[in-house]
């Protein structure tokens, strides 16, 4: 008689069972889990912060805070594994921002704490990179090489104009300027506080060249990439070499045509005045 219980009573406990297990596998599917890997992308103030992993069943707040105890809640409820935080973050990119990604269920409810994980500290102005420049334009005459260096706009608004690098690091930020001639590999540097270099090559001919903007107050992150390289042209700058000697030698040869007129004029009219002197005696003769 015991026998046939037993399958029966097992059959009557089954679904229980499965019940069971389903009340754990679901809410397992669903349980938010604690974000981890938090990074901040930033280059000239750009800033996003990333995060892992892709959710499954739940999703992400982000909070900012800026050293008070109020957090804003930036990127509500998104399924997204990054946050754009420029907005925040140029506010003042003196500050020291916190921020920290929530695991929170979709309808936004949870119990006590969801699972959340504070990313780095971020300072903006130590800790965004710095963007690849751009060689605005360059001019080589002779052996005198003039470079400019475009003065990138970052997304940092003040009175609601975008301010540019320069604007925002003043004397802190420098230049260097990588150079050599197109045909050797010895290179050279040179540097300067402005947008701007004019330096003295050795010889009259083409030179290539990169820049980089240099953050001198950093520690880390000190360094820009460097830019597309550029190579002045050869026959330019040698023409501009000779269009100069040849502009002296005209100008020299000119001024010694004038001189030589008017001293040659002088001489004409005083001998023409000495014949005019001379001829009276003779026609009286
Ligand atoms: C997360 O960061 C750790 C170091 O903090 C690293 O070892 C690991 O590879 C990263 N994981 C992923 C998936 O990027
Ligand atoms: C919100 O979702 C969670 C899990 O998805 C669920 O356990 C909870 O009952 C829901 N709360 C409300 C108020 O809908
Ligand atoms: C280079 O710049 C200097 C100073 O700004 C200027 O005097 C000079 O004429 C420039 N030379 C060329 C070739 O553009
Ligand atoms: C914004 O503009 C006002 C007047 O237009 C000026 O007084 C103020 O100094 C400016 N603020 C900044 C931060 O430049």
């Amino acid at each position: 008689m015991a026998i046939p219980v037993r399958p029966r009573l097992l059959a009557a406990l089954a679904p229980t069972f499965l019940g069971c297990l389903l009340v754990q596998v679901v809410p397992a599917a669903g349980t938010p889990q604690k974000p981890f890997n938090l990074t901040w992308e930033s280059t000239n103030f750009k800033t996003i912060l990333e995060w892992k992993p892709k959710p499954t069943d739940y999703v992400y707040n982000v909070e900012i805070s800026s050293g008070t105890r109020d957090w804003k809640i930036k990127c509500f409820l998104t399924s997204d594994t990054e946050c754009d935080l420029t907005d925040e973050i140029m506010q003042d990119v003196h500050r020291t921002y916190q921020a920290r990604v929530l695991s929170v269920p979709r309808n936004n409810t949870y119990l006590g704490e969801p699972p959340f994980t504070n990313a780095p500290d971020f300072l903006p102005y130590q800790d965004t990179k710095l963007g690849q420049p751009v060689i605005q334009h360059f001019k080589q005459v002779g052996t005198e090489l003039n470079v400019t260096v475009e003065d990138t706009r970052t997304v940092v608004r003040r009175n609601g104009t975008f301010l540019t690098l320069r604007d925002v690091f003043g004397k802190d930020l420098s230049y260097s300027l990588f150079f050599r001639r197109e045909s050797s590999t010895g290179k050279k540097t040179a540097s300067t506080d402005t947008n701007d270099f004019s330096i003295k090559v050795d010889q009259a001919r083409s030179y290539c060249f990169t820049v980089q903007a240099v953050i001198r107050s950093r520690k880390d992150n000190k360094r820009s990439p460097e830019s597309n390289m550029e190579c002045s042209d050869e026959w330019e700058s040698i023409m501009g070499e000779t269009l100069i000697i040849v502009g002296a030698v005209v100008f020299v040869v000119i001024i010694f045509i004038i001189l030589l007129s008017i001293y040659l004029c002088k001489r004409r009219k005083g001998r023409a005045g000495q014949k005019r002197k001379e001829s009276p005696p003779l026609r009286s003769a």
